[in-house]
């Protein structure tokens, strides 16, 4: 049974990864299993400088989902790299950084921090943060998009992902900018933009009082935008891969995401309620596929009939 996926130069020994911000520094969690099962692990999005993040409460649950407004709270690049990345390194699995960027110019200091730096498989640039101030410029307006996925393009050799926001009308126009700006690979969705409200006090739940949605409730809306780009992708030309994120939680969920276009997934949500699902879908995976009579998982990549 083959689980291995390649996208592009970036190699997986399965396509189950877990997402950006769901998974802490990996370290609260290799107690629980062994890490290096993991095809990538994610980190916390970083940026340039600290952010403290929002006002609490952050997160609230709602029905299928979890709402978060926490604000990219990191303690900026400089202590990442000095106090996180070598942990993260050694549990063996490849690991995928989370930036974000406050401007174009900022891409250069970040290709200048992370120049030379060994045991970063890739880099995912996050365009789709929906809880700070101009957090999803770059990931709203394809011709800024463009821009700056050009200009870390230029700054960095890194295998290159651009994450994606579904808070737009036509994601797949999002996707291809970013393609063209020089993406080695597309990841969606990030989170879904809402509120909640507790009507008997007349307050938002989150002090933010937006914030974004996660977990089995964005299912639907994120295997659409993979379905979406896969379609885009095709009818243009555009052969880079697609990662799949947003709701979910099992094998399946993992499958239909492959169907619809998706070449690996990042599992977020679900961790939070059960901290192994990541592992559990890998283990999972090779018998679901063997009683389909499915040998190769990449198989099923784009394999949907209409
Ligand atoms: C509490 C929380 C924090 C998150 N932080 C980040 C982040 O720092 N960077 C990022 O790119 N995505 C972040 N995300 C978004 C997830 O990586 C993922 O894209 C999204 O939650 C959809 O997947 P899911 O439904 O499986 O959670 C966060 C999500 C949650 C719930």
């Amino acid at each position: 049974m083959n689980l291995k996926v390649q996208l592009g130069k970036l190699t997986l020994q399965n396509p189950v990864m877990v997402a950006s911000g769901t998974f802490g520094y990996a370290r609260e969690m290799a107690a629980m299993f062994d890490l290096s099962r993991l095809g990538a692990i994610i980190p916390k999005t970083v940026t340039m400088t600290p952010r403290e993040g929002n006002k609490t409460p952050r997160t609230v649950e709602t029905t299928a989902g979890l709402l978060n407004a926490i604000g990219l709270d990191n303690d900026g690049i400089d202590r990442f790299l000095i106090e996180k990345l070598s942990d993260l390194i050694q549990y063996g699995s490849p690991i995928i950084i989370s930036i974000a960027v406050k401007s174009v110019e900022e891409c250069d200091l970040f290709g200048e921090k992370l120049r030379g730096i060994s045991g970063i498989a890739a880099i995912e640039l996050n365009v789709s943060c929906p809880n700070v101030s101009g957090g999803t410029d770059f990931g709203t307006d394809p011709a800024l998009c463009e821009k700056i996925v050009r200009r870390m393009r230029s700054v960095t050799d890194h295998f290159l992902i651009v994450k994606l926001t579904p808070n737009v009308t036509k994601i797949a126009e999002v996707a291809a900018a970013a393609a063209r700006g020089g993406a080695d690979a597309v990841s969606a969705i990030n989170t879904c933009l809402g509120m909640s409200v507790d009507w008997r006090n007349r307050k938002p739940r989150l002090a933010n009082v937006v914030g974004g949605l996660s977990g089995p409730a964005i299912k639907p809306i994120a295997l659409r935008c993979v379905y979406q780009i896969y379609q885009a992708f095709r009818k243009n030309g555009v052969k880079i891969p697609i990662i799949g994120i947003g709701g979910i939680a099992s094998a399946e969920d993992l499958l239909e995401f492959l169907v619809v276009g998706a070449s690996a997934v990042q599992v977020g949500t679900a961790n939070f309620y059960n901290p192994t699902v990541a592992l559990q879908i890998i283990e999972q995976l090779p018998q679901i596929l063997e009683e389909n009579g499915i040998d190769d998982v990449n198989e099923l990549v784009g394999t949907l009939k209409t």
